[in-house]
């Protein structure tokens, strides 16, 4: 069974549509983890759209599973990442004007740059996975950065309109993730999951965690958030 990572960015997004200090992503991860989840998810924008650089201090103090720090490379960022110490740093690509990440890293183009901050989070004690399209290139550019650890962008499979092309998708990540996992590598899989399509990608064998943020915040609001998590948790058993 995959593991769940939560992203917590949307309890901090609320946070900020008032600048005052409720609801508190601390405060999220905590019930996330009584739920039951693997990790906490949360993302340091170049922008600080929603976490900010006291909720990662104070993340990295509570979290008692793995506090997954998303990120890009930025050297201002990834100087904050070495000093806080996450479990594991996510790097993706980061564009100021983006709603969400809206694709997966070009390692192809970036290699080099990619090595760069791979190489420094890993020296100070950071596991690193790097947020890709599922395209063999772009795996076998990964290994090259020294990163053991992948997450696939669902992003093309949860919003492919029709069966047939959400099928493609699926396949797609199937044959990459097992292409990756034989050449060692850990996968993960995030980005527009929900609970009606999450099983899909839940059974590819050899997926290792599942990093959901958007849709168990959103039903949390309807249920409350450990209802959320464990209906998710549910789903992927
Ligand atoms: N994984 C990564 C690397 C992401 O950038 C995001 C979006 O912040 C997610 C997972 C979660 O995506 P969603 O909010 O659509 O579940």
């Amino acid at each position: 069974m995959p593991k769940l990572g939560v992203n917590i960015d949307h309890i901090a997004t609320l946070r900020q549509a008032r600048r005052e200090f409720e609801p508190d992503p601390i405060a999220a991860a905590k019930i996330c983890e009584e739920a039951g989840c693997d990790s906490i998810v949360a993302h340091l924008r170049e922008d600080r759209r929603h976490i900010n650089d006291s909720d990662i201090k104070r993340l990295r103090k509570v979290i008692k599973t793995r506090f997954n720090l998303e990120m890009s490379i930025n050297k201002g960022i990834v100087d904050i990442a070495c000093e806080i110490g996450p479990d594991q740093a996510t790097l993706v690509p980061e564009r100021r004007e983006e709603i969400t990440t809206e694709g997966g890293l070009d390692v192809v183009k970036n290699t080099a740059a990619i090595k760069n901050a791979v190489s420094r989070l890993q020296k100070s004690g950071i596991e690193v996975s790097l947020f890709i399209p599922a395209d063999k290139k772009q795996i076998d550019a990964s290994i090259k950065t020294g990163a053991t650890i992948i997450e696939f962008h669902t992003g093309c499979f949860a919003n492919a309109r029709s069966f047939s092309a959400k099928g493609r998708e699926l396949y797609r990540i199937k044959n990459m993730a097992k292409y990756a996992l034989s050449q060692g590598l850990i996968v993960n899989a995030g980005h527009g999951l929900k609970y009606d399509n999450v099983k899909a990608i839940a059974k590819i064998p050899g997926m290792y965690e599942l990093n959901i943020g958007h849709s168990i915040i959103s039903k949390a609001v309807f249920v409350g958030l450990h209802k959320a998590v464990k209906d998710m948790l549910n789903l992927i058993k």
